[in-house]
């Protein structure tokens, strides 16, 4: 079956192509780079939400964490097109008719399924907003966003307001996320949890045929890292037009007042 015939199958899982099997299967699932990124993404994810209740010097990490994401989320963006069959958005995308298939108990499909696709694209929509607006912001004190200097500063605070707005909504999102996630495993029995770790998962029952996992070539690989790589230079303000580093001193009499050149943009 050619991957055009497995996309239908997923659409219309009653017809005569979609016949689902009642073999038990082992399909290869996630592939490495999904999985490293899911996983690098829950790690980036709780230290942004850490430092930024810890606030004072570990703005500086919450800064570091929160460009990791922009370079994640670049990185699944490309990753959707051109990464193996099941990463690719197209083969879960949350279509009408493959909604309308699983809340009628008639979607058969693998990967995740359609109303799991919808949380995936808000978690990564929200992901991308709140990195955006954080890139903008500042906490009017010492730790400024990389690209806040690109903005006015009455835009820079609206952005941070949206930036505090949404973080409760991803917190909320993600609580969904987890609480799915524990639902099929205590209530479904269906442990999702383990193909996201290794790769593999093992379909019992009635699924469609499985299409025959392709694509997410090494070359599709380094063009997905390239660009997350560089998105993620740019937000870092890299690129902005630095200051020319102040002049030394010269020989600086013994009371002069302390130097008042100060820089809240860290280190990136
Ligand atoms: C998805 C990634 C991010 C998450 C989940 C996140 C989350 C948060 C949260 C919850 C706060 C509020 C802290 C508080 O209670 O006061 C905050 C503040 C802040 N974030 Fe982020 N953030 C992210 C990305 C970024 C990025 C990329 C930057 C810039 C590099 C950034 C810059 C800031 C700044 C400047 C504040 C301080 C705002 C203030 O104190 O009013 N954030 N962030
Ligand atoms: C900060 C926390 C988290 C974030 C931001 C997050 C984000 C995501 C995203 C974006 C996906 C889609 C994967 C893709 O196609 O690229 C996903 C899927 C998944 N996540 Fe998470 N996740 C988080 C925490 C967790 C935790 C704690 C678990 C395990 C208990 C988990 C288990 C899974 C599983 C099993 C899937 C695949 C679901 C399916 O089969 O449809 N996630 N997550």
């Amino acid at each position: 079956m050619n991957y055009r015939t497995a996309a239908k199958a997923d659409l219309y899982p009653s017809s005569p192509v979609a016949a689902p099997t009642a073999h038990a299967t082992r399909i290869r699932l996630w592939d490495l780079p999904v999985r490293i990124f899911h996983w690098s993404l829950v790690i980036a994810v709780l230290v942004a939400f850490v430092t930024a209740k810890l606030g004072g010097d570990w703005m500086d990490w919450h800064g570091r964490a929160g460009l990791a994401i922009v370079g994640l989320v670049t990185f699944r963006l490309v990753w959707g097109i051109v990464g193996s069959t099941h990463a690719r958005f197209l083969s879960f995308a949350p279509t009408p008719a493959r909604l309308r298939a699983y809340l009628t108990g008639r979607w058969h499909g693998i990967g995740h399924n359609p109303l799991g696709a919808l949380s995936v694209f808000g978690l990564l929509g929200l992901l991308a907003v709140q990195a955006g607006t954080g890139l903008f912001s500042n906490d009017d004190i010492a730790f400024d966003g990389p690209l806040s200097s690109l903005v006015e500063k009455a835009r820079s605070d609206s952005l941070t307001g949206l930036h505090h707005q949404l973080s409760d909504v991803l917190l909320v999102l993600l609580g969904l996320h987890i609480l799915a996630i524990v639902f099929y495993l205590v209530v479904k029995r269906h442990n999702l949890i383990k193909p996201m770790v290794t790769g593999w998962k093992h379909a019992q029952g009635r699924v469609a045929p499985a299409p025959k996992t392709r694509g997410g070539s090494p070359l599709g690989l380094v063009i997905a890292l390239l660009v997350a790589a560089a998105v993620t230079y740019a937000a870092s303000g890299k690129l902005l037009h630095q200051p020319p580093p102040a002049p030394a001193p010269a020989a600086a009499p013994a009371a002069s007042p302390p130097p008042t050149t100060y820089s809240s943009t860290p280190g990136w």
